[in-house]
């Protein structure tokens, strides 16, 4: 750390890519600091030993995009399988194909609409709440896609993605619910799509596989028992900060509300159990979100799959106290004041570039997260790695 130009706090694909570009075009040596015992941040992923699943400890990640510079940088690292994400969905003992298309319109109304039956008969049913203006999320969903699909499909699994109910919550929180007049339901629309062919963590190990780059693990930045610390460090060294905003400034003006996810595993002595990667349960009788049957993202492998036994996640979705994972920003009004004013604090840090989803308090994909760093070493990181003398 003595001899580091940059010190790099997490490393999620925010601080990977912020490491990687550090060293390849500044021959920066950097330090990484990561709190958890192992590097890729919430897209972490370690293969099971009884199945052969590859299991993302921190939630489904399933790689998208559009972005060329994104897509080429990312190759330059792993290739990518096949995989094309689809969902379906339990609602009533029936399973439904997601997001809502033509085939779950005319599953669900036992009919043969045409595309444009199907786009007269949801346009009348959207019309129930017609001259008013929809003051809560359920009102909102009704007016989007009508009462039917709304509260088979949508109430229920927001309810339990929020642990309230639906006509309680703003309805800004749902601005569109997308409904496709056709059959087609893959579930990205990006141009690439895929899973890492060895998995995420080979990925992200060979984004900073140079002897230039030290990883420091189970290492907590606030931890001032330990010298790489934020008291010991802050304006002596250029510093990027992927942690959460307002824990580095010791929660002075207040939380930022976060959504976690608790994950229950469950194993059965059966070779496919969701016949799927993701199953929702639209239900309320149902606790849980959705369940994940990491197997079945990487047919692929089958070979080294065993097939007499399988793991299944369930997600169970809360608000997140100090404590556990951050997951996904509420972002209410209130919270993004909040932010704005910590923002102020952020600019008077010496050489602390905030970045990442913790750092921005902001809801990132993978491809999102490593644009903004590329962006950020340019107009953020460089500037502060110009006087090197290497
Ligand atoms: P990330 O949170 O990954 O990394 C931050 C790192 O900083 C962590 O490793 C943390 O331990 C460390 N840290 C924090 N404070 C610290 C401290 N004080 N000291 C030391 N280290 C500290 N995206 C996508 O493209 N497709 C998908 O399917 C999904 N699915 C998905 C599911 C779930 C449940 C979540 C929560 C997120 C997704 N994502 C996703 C989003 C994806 O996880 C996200 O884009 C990246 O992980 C963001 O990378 P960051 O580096 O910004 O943060």
């Amino acid at each position: 750390s003595e001899q580091a130009d940059l010190i790099i706090v997490g490393a999620g694909l925010f601080g990977l890519t912020i490491a990687q570009q550090a060293v390849e075009r500044n021959g920066a040596r950097v330090e990484i600091i990561e709190a958890r015992g192992n590097i890729g941040g919430n897209a972490y992923s370690y293969f099971d030993e009884q199945t052969g699943a590859e299991i993302h400890k921190y939630g489904a990640h399933l790689f998208h995009t559009s972005n060329p510079r994104v897509w080429k940088y990312v190759n330059r690292f792993t290739s990518f399988t096949h995989y094309v994400h689809h969902v379906y969905t339990t609602h009533h003992g029936e399973v439904f194909p997601m997001p809502i298309n033509l085939g779950t319109i005319n599953q669900f109304f036992h009919a043969n609409y045409s595309p444009e039956e199907a786009k007269r008969l949801i346009a009348e049913q959207a019309g129930e709440l017609a001259g008013s203006t929809p003051n809560n999320l359920n009102d909102q969903g009704i007016s989007l896609i009508g009462r039917p699909l709304y509260e088979a499909f949508i109430k229920h699994y927001t309810a339990k993605q929020w642990q309230m109910d639906p006509s309680t919550l703003p309805a800004s929180i749902i601005r569109r619910l997308p409904v496709r007049f056709n059959y087609n339901n893959r579930y990205f629309k990006d141009t690439w799509e895929g899973l890492p062919v060895d998995g995420y963590t080979a990925w992200f190990e060979r984004m900073i596989d140079d002897p230039r780059i030290h990883v420091t693990l189970s290492t907590d930045f606030f931890d001032t028992s330990q010298p790489l610390n934020r008291d010991a460090l802050v304006g002596k060294v250029p510093i990027v900060y992927t942690g959460p905003v307002d824990k580095y400034f010791n929660y002075e003006l207040g939380d930022l509300q976060w959504k976690t996810v608790d994950f229950k595993e469950k194993r059965y002595d059966e070779d496919d159990h969701l016949g799927c990667p993701v199953m929702n349960f639209a239900d309320e009788d149902v606790p849980y979100t959705r369940a994940i049957e990491f197997k079945n993202f990487n047919p692929e492998r089958y070979d080294q799959q065993n097939h007499e036994h399988t793991v299944v996640w369930e997600e169970y979705s809360r608000s997140a106290s100090r404590n556990d994972e951050p997951y996904y920003p509420v972002s209410t009004a209130a919270d993004k004041q909040l932010y704005a004013q910590y923002k102020t604090k952020i600019a008077a840090e010496p050489q602390v570039i905030f970045g990442g989803r913790l750092g921005t308090y902001a809801y990132y994909d993978m491809h999102q997260v490593i644009d903004k760093a590329l962006d950020s070493f340019e107009n953020e990181v460089q500037p502060l790695l110009k006087n090197l003398k290497n």
